[in-house]
């Protein structure tokens, strides 16, 4: 009964070739959507596609000292990166969980956030840079510090240095923070804590962190020796959140006013880079696959009912959270965990929402061991959860459906914007770089190699597949957000 119940279950995670191909046609016509000025009532904006004032990107001659701070989905960094303008970088960095209570208290204020953020900036500065930070003799000025903020949530940037939170996403919720200039926010604490010679310069997205930094250490020559030419396109983050950014022409962003787009062109300056926030693609639920598990996680367990579902199918934050509530339900139905008599009697962390983290479902993906004993153990440690072996094996079927669905939908935005931007075929054998950052990419066992195999199941095919090549840019945001500030 379990067996087939669990059948049923996995069949809903499915996304087959036919699916892909809608939400990829689908996905194209949203980013145009997004690209164009909003109408009055308008009520199908299409994607954010928020414009990033990044014009070029960068080809590792970069050189300079800069500081970056990088909030983002686990941790808040600040690093110090020297930039030696041969495609490499070096890099001190202070990395600190963000501290739960930050997430989880409601009554934090946007100074409690950026407090922490400006008090850990100064914990950095006096370990790294104490002569930097040091009152000057005769009371002369400090030298200016160039800092460069990447800020992962979703922000309607006005400049390279300014723009004002939209909304929160990935736990957070803190809503004095939303309509307010989050530089400004973070350079008011800055000059609180002392650090008045601390510049932001440039805000940015971690995707174009991301983007930028592996632009910067990607050297096309290596590859010329197989005779193709990769060209990095897009940046993308499959961690705790995911979204991506890539390179636009600035005649196709339509919603800039005239006047901006034609100042741009004037200068020289052809392409923008663009901030997708694809992890709101489809909020309308037009054609996303939709289980009762999700609707439920978005309506009763997420601040932000409604919006970023597509995130909440394919990032990290979520995947352990699905496979929780597919378990509760089970045994609501009397199909698993007989021991527990009532909902009430299951382990507390079992019914803890975001209890499950997705690292758990990482070690159940690849158990092989008899028994599944490695199942049974992760269960235990983490939800103090006793299972039978029949049990795990249908938990590790669930696991499995859960992880492909999150790596097929994830192949959907690349599939799309290598399409849109025809990057493929501007130039004969062209190929595709794709730099990208985050847990799951990073450290979900398979979720590359699934993601690879829905690209060759998408309208690229197996031919376009085989050009889209993912690189692991790994702490791209430090190394991003200092190439902004330098060119700020
Ligand atoms: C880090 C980047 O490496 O990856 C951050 O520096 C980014 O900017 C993060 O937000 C995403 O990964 P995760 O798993 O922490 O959400
Ligand atoms: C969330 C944020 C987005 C960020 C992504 C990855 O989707 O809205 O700005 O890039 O997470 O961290």
């Amino acid at each position: 009964q379990l067996s087939a119940a669990v059948d049923s279950i996995c069949k809903d995670f499915e996304v087959d070739a036919a699916k892909l191909d809608e939400l990829t046609a689908y996905f194209i016509e949203q980013m145009e959507k997004g690209l164009a000025p909003i109408q009055d009532k308008q009520t199908d904006k299409g994607l954010p596609m928020i414009p990033t004032f990044v014009t070029g990107s960068p080809n590792g001659t970069e050189q300079g000292v800069l500081l970056a701070a990088d909030l983002g989905g686990t941790n808040f960094r600040v690093c110090s990166v020297t930039l030696n303008g041969d495609h490499t970088y070096s890099m001190e960095q202070m990395k600190s969980k963000i501290p739960d209570e930050l997430l989880e208290d409601e009554n934090v204020t946007s100074d409690d956030l950026f407090g922490y953020l400006a008090r850990r900036t100064a914990v950095f500065l006096k370990k790294y840079h104490p002569d930097a930070i040091a009152p000057k003799a005769g009371g002369a000025a400090a030298e200016s510090l160039k800092l460069g903020f990447t800020f992962s949530y979703p922000v309607d940037q006005t400049s390279l240095n300014s723009g004002s939170l939209i909304r929160w996403t990935k736990g957070f919720n803190i809503p004095d923070t939303v309509g307010k200039d989050v530089v400004q926010l973070y350079q008011d604490q800055l000059t609180e804590q002392g650090l008045d010679m601390v510049n932001v310069v440039a805000l940015t997205n971690d995707t174009v962190g991301t983007f930028l930094s592996h632009c910067y250490t990607s050297n096309n020559t290596d590859s010329l020796t197989s005779g193709e030419i990769s060209e990095p396109t897009i940046g993308c983050i499959f961690g705790t959140g995911t979204n991506g950014c890539y390179m636009e022409e600035i005649s196709k962003i339509t919603k800039l006013s005239d006047d901006a787009r034609e100042k741009l062109l004037k200068e020289g300056k052809t392409h923008m880079v663009i901030n997708t926030e694809w992890g709101s693609f489809d909020n309308e639920l037009k054609h996303l696959p939709t289980t009762k598990y999700d609707i439920d996680i978005d309506q009763k367990y997420t601040p932000n009912p409604g919006f970023h579902l597509f995130e909440k199918r394919v990032s990290g934050m979520f995947l352990g959270e699905v496979l929780r509530n597919v378990l509760v339900d089970l045994h609501a139905r009397g199909l698993i965990f007989a021991q527990y008599r009532t909902q009430a009697q299951l382990p507390h962390r079992l019914q803890t929402p975001f209890e499950l983290d997705s690292e758990v479902l990482s070690h159940i993906e690849i158990d092989d061991s008899t028994g599944l004993r490695e199942t049974e153990l992760s269960l235990l440690q983490s939800l103090r959860l006793p299972t039978s072996p029949s049990e795990r094996k249908e938990i590790q079927k669930l696991v499995r459906a859960i992880s492909r669905r999150s790596a097929y939908l994830a192949a959907v935005p690349i599939a799309a914007i290598t399409i849109k931007t025809g990057v493929l075929n501007k130039r004969y054998h062209g190929e595709v770089e794709i730099g990208c950052d985050g847990s799951v990419v990073e450290y979900y066992p398979g979720f590359r190699s699934m993601l690879r195999h829905a690209l060759a199941l998408s309208p690229l095919g197996s031919e376009g597949e085989r050009k889209v090549h993912l690189r692991l840019a790994k702490d791209g945001s430090g190394v991003g957000a200092a190439l902004c500030a330098l060119v700020a």
